[in-house]
Order: C-alpha cells, then sequence, then structure tokens
C-alpha cells in the first residue's frame, strides 16, 4: 500500500487555468488576482480591512510592527502553538509570555492566562489551534480590563467562526494562513486583517516600501517588502471556491474517524470550543503511547505528525520562561495528529481505524496494561 500523507491540498484544473490567465496576464507581481482574491477574503471574512503578505510568519510580523507596542513589553502567547506566533513577537522586539493551554480545547487557559499579566504586558496573541476558536469572549473581557491588545494568529483559522464571526475580525489585528497544508492555500501566503482604518494604513505603509502605491519613489515612512505574487493570488482565488468541499469532505472524514476510533485503547480527542465552528486540521488523539503508536503507524505506510513541542522548552525561547507549564507538555507527550485531507478514502480511514485497533491489542498483549474490558471491546475485531 502507498503511503498516506498527513497532507495534500486539493488542487485541479482551476488552479491551473487561473494560473495560466495570471501568467498570460503578464502582471506577475501583485496585481487584478490579488485584489479579486483579497475582496474575496474580506467578503467572506467580514473584515473592514485586509492585506496580503507573503506567509503566515511574516504576516504575523508585518502585523506586530502595524501595532508598534512599547520595545521589550510583555506579549502573552500559548506555549502549545507553532514556533511562528513566538518567533514574530521577539523579532518585533517583544518578550514572549508562554501561557498554558486547555487540556480539551488546546487552547489558551483564559483562567490562568490573567495571572501572566503584569505591568510589562501589551498584548495577548490567542492561536485558534487546530481549526476552532479560541474563548475570545474571555480573552476581549480580560484585554479590556488590562488595556491590552489583541493580536489574533488565526493561521490554522480559515472559515472558523465564534458566535457567527469569523476567527481574525475580533482583535485589533490578526493573521490567516494560506501555507500548503492549510484548509485552503496558495502555496505560501497569509493575510493580515483589522477593523482599524489607522491600522490598515500602516499596513500598507509597511508591506510597500513606505509608500501607498507602487510607481512612485518618495516613501514617507519606513517599510519593506511584504508583498507576494499574483501567480500566487490566481491559485488562492481558485481555491476559495473549493471550501465548503473540502470541509464537507473533511467533517464526513473526521466522523468515520471519531467513530471508528471511539473507546480504542486510551484515546482521547479534542473538544471543541463553546460557540466555535470546527474546520478540523487534522484528526487529533492523545495516549500515553505516543511514541509506539507512532512507530507502528509510519511502519505501516501512515504518516503522523506529532503534536507541538511546547515553546517554553524549544532551545532558543526556553530563557524567556522560568515556570511550568504543565499542560502543554502534557499535549505534546500525548498528542499524535492523523491524516485529514480532501482526497482521503474511506478505505484508508478504516486501514488507519484498523492499525490502531490492533496497535492497542499488541500493547495489552505485550505489557498487560489495566484496561478496562470497556477500553478495549470495540466492534473492529
Ligand atoms: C499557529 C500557526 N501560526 C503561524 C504559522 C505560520 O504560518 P506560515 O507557515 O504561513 O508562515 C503557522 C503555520 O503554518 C501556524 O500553524
Amino acid at each position: 500500500m502507498h503511503k498516506i500523507t498527513q497532507v495534500m491540498p486539493y488542487i485541479s484544473v482551476s488552479e491551473l487555468e487561473l494560473l495560466k490567465t495570471s501568467v498570460e496576464q503578464k502582471w506577475l507581481t501583485e496585481g487584478p488576482y490579488s485584489e479579486k482574491f483579497i475582496d474575496y477574503i474580506k467578503t467572506f471574512t467580514k473584515s473592514k480591512y485586509a492585506v496580503l503578505a507573503p506567509n503566515g510568519t511574516l504576516g504575523l510580523f508585518l502585523a506586530l510592527l502595524a501595532l508598534d507596542l512599547p520595545k521589550d513589553s510583555e506579549i502573552i502567547i500559548p506555549s502549545f502553538t507553532f514556533y511562528a506566533s513566538a518567533t514574530a513577537a521577539i523579532f518585533a522586539g517583544l518578550k514572549p509570555v508562554f501561557a498554558d493551554v486547555d487540556e480539551n480545547t488546546f487552547n489558551i487557559d483564559v483562567l490562568k492566562l490573567e495571572s501572566l499579566i503584569t505591568n510589562k504586558t501589551s498584548a495577548i496573541m490567542p492561536v485558534h489551534i487546530y481549526g476552532h476558536s479560541a474563548n475570545m469572549s474571555n480573552i476581549i473581557e480580560l484585554a479590556d480590563k488590562y488595556n491590552l491588545k489583541i493580536i489574533e494568529d488565526a493561521a490554522q483559522g480559515y472559515g472558523v467562526t465564534y458566535k457567527k464571526n469569523h476567527v481574525g475580525t475580533f482583535g485589533d489585528i490578526s493573521m490567516i494562513s494560506f501555507f500548503a497544508d492549510k484548509t485552503i492555500t496558495m502555496g505560501e501566503g497569509a493575510v493580515v486583517l483589522t477593523q482599524n482604518e489607522t491600522l490598515y494604513k500602516k499596513l500598507k505603509l509597511l508591506r510597500n516600501q513606505g509608500r501607498f502605491h507602487s510607481g512612485t519613489f518618495i516613501h514617507q515612512e519606513l517599510g519593506m517588502n511584504f508583498r507576494v505574487t499574483d501567480m500566487q493570488a490566481a491559485v488562492g482565488f481558485a481555491q476559495v471556491n473549493k471550501f465548503q468541499n473540502i470541509l464537507n469532505q473533511k467533517l464526513k472524514n473526521y466522523e468515520a474517524f471519531k467513530i471508528g476510533l471511539a473507546d480504542i485503547g486510551d484515546l482521547k480527542f479534542i473538544s471543541i470550543e463553546k460557540d466555535s465552528t470546527f474546520v478540523p486540521f487534522r484528526f487529533f488523539i492523545k495516549t500515553r503511547y505516543k511514541i509506539e503508536l507512532m512507530k507502528f503507524l509510519e511502519n505501516n505506510g501512515i504518516q503522523t505528525r506529532s503534536f507541538f513541542y511546547p515553546m517554553h522548552l524549544q532551545p532558543k525561547l526556553k530563557q524567556y520562561c522560568n515556570y511550568k507549564i504543565p499542560i502543554t507538555e502534557k499535549l505534546y507527550n500525548q498528542g499524535i495528529c492523523l491524516p485529514l485531507h480532501f482526497y482521503l478514502k474511506q478505505d484508508e480511514i478504516m486501514y488507519i481505524i484498523n492499525s490502531i485497533v490492533k496497535f492497542f491489542d499488541k500493547v495489552k498483549v505485550r505489557t498487560d496494561i489495566n484496561y478496562s474490558a470497556k477500553n478495549l471491546s470495540c466492534q473492529h475485531h
């Protein structure tokens, strides 16, 4: 059997067609498709303003430059996130303060967040992890109470709504990534959203060499180049039409896993934040046998990925933390991502489920772990 990969973007003739048109138009830097794509994103997310960025990492960096927070002030970031959330803050001259997450939703634990706020805190960066929203109501309440800015890392949040509003439209500024493993993709790319006109103007200047329009050589502000190509935007513009299909298929696959893996071994799943929709990023499982199960699945042709390694333990980030962040560590110790993409077939899902069932049968034999009979009984034998 071929290897079952973690991700595979849903690409068809529509991307090729728009890409061809883009090249034929001979306008390769930001142009007609970039405009169409941004207009679509603004309508879809109901965001007042949006600009493109070359990728999510630089999108976060650009957003933080626009926010212009006091140098060396503290920004609270969940330790359970992708590296870029923290590094963007450091490169923007801020000090990351890592917060723990909720054991069930994997999103920032708002109850523990307040104790991390000091008179140096300038911002909170909630990360909408794995395809659902953080608890934005409580985060906004805290930010209001302590006068903090909110920058939402919605890299994984395309299509996710919280209380009927798209993630990324709650904070002062936010980023959604269109990297190749995201729900829809432009290969590399991202958007930065804001509802604030002043921030929007700053974003425009920062991303385009300190001027509002190309073709002029008087630059009223300091700025850099955060533009993308129109070819990427053409691919993104073709992708947005596929969102509902991709979502339906992913939800169907997610449900098949959930039913098939219910009561198997010690497996636990993610709980979706109340008031949030879910655009599944992968299928997530937690088990005390992470290492062994990953090895077993890889040996059986199933590509796995670990949950994130905690930010507060990263070689270059641990200097920012001198306290324990236990749930994030536990998630790393137990978490595995299973493949969940548009092309995954039902028989592949059954194969993955059966492989996991087989693994837990072996674990029982090998180590005589005292599972309850209920946990081991399943419909797949
Ligand atoms: C939570 C999170 N933040 C930031 C990023 C960075 O985005 P990009 O890969 O587009 O640079 C990613 C991932 O790709 C992510 O998952």
